[in-house]
């Protein structure tokens, strides 16, 4: 089934997640919160920046990504909280914003084992690299190069406002898939797959190594359906293409217009059509 046509490109919602993402839903997060339905506990199996998560309000969350580097990053975050954050802050220091610096603190990103400095780097990086961009060669090593800011700010507040909302949540590193099939009786999932190209060159798909391709959209589609078969609701944000359209027939859909923020091409910064198909 296919309808339901709304737009919407801002929100009045304040809270915003401390980390800039691709296809981050910060904007859109009222028209999501709208979409979604009651229920115990909310299963985001590609949770990014948390954008919606943040603006929820369910009595629990599961929140699972395949960047291992995010969620170590939220563990940490969540159970240190004050104390993490300060020594996240130390590295926003007078030295943090040179093109040297940053390559230097790149380079230690990509060599440490120790989970708590990669943590803080991450934020580092996430701040001070081109368009807050999170991408990783063929050896998996973080390569986006120095963003060129004039000041880059330190998100204490949205660090903070991240900490308080982490106690109701578990955080997993998990491929989609394993994360909805934990899914149960009561559970609500918002899915926020890489998006499907626009065209065969705009792919933008590369969050982490390995890439997400229509294959696997596909069978986060046929999940969908099977879950929602099963009494448990399932939600897909994606671009609206004839790809997309085909693959969300049995959903119901609404479609909105979205204006573009971050991303490395001037010309694809310009309203974009998505949607959202509901499987209930
Ligand atoms: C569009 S972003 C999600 C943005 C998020 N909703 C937000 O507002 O920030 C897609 C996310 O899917 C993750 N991802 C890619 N492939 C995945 C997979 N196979 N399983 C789980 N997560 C995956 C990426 O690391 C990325 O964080």
């Amino acid at each position: 089934m296919t309808a339901h046509i709304s737009i919407a490109t801002t929100n009045n919602i304040t809270t915003k997640p401390f980390l800039k993402w691709a296809g981050g839903k910060y904007r859109l997060a009222s028209v999501i919160r709208a979409a979604l339905p009651q229920g115990s506990r909310l299963i985001e199996p590609f949770v990014g920046s948390g954008a919606v998560f943040l603006n929820m309000d369910y009595p629990s969350y599961v929140l699972a990504d395949s960047n291992h580097h995010l969620i170590d990053l939220f563990q940490l975050l969540k159970s240190e909280g004050g104390g993490f954050i300060d020594f996240c802050q130390s590295f926003f220091d007078k030295e943090a914003n040179s093109e040297s610096v940053f390559y230097q603190r790149r380079d230690l990103f990509n060599a440490t084992n120790d989970i708590k400095l990669r943590s803080a780097l991450f934020v580092y990086l996430n701040r001070h690299c081109f368009n807050g961009l999170c991408r990783y060669n063929a050896k998996g090593f973080f390569n986006v190069p120095f963003g060129r800011y004039k000041s880059p700010l330190f998100p204490r507040q949205e660090m903070l406002a991240f900490h308080r909302k982490s106690q109701y949540a578990c955080f997993n590193v998990s491929d989609f898939s394993h994360t909805m099939k934990m899914a149960q009786k009561g559970d609500i999932i918002y899915c926020d797959p890489p998006y499907v190209p626009l065209s065969a060159t705009a792919s933008f798909t590369s969050y982490t190594q390995g890439g997400f391709g229509l294959e696997e959209q596909n069978r986060l589609a046929a999940m969908a359906l099977e879950l929602s078969l099963k009494g448990i609701p399932v939600i897909i944000s994606n671009h609206h293409t004839p790809f997309t359209l085909n693959a969300y027939k049995d959903a119901k859909i609404e479609f909105f217009d979205v204006q573009r923020f971050i991303s490395s091409k001037a010309e694809s910064r310009g309203k974009v059509s998505e949607l959202l198909a509901i499987f209930s």
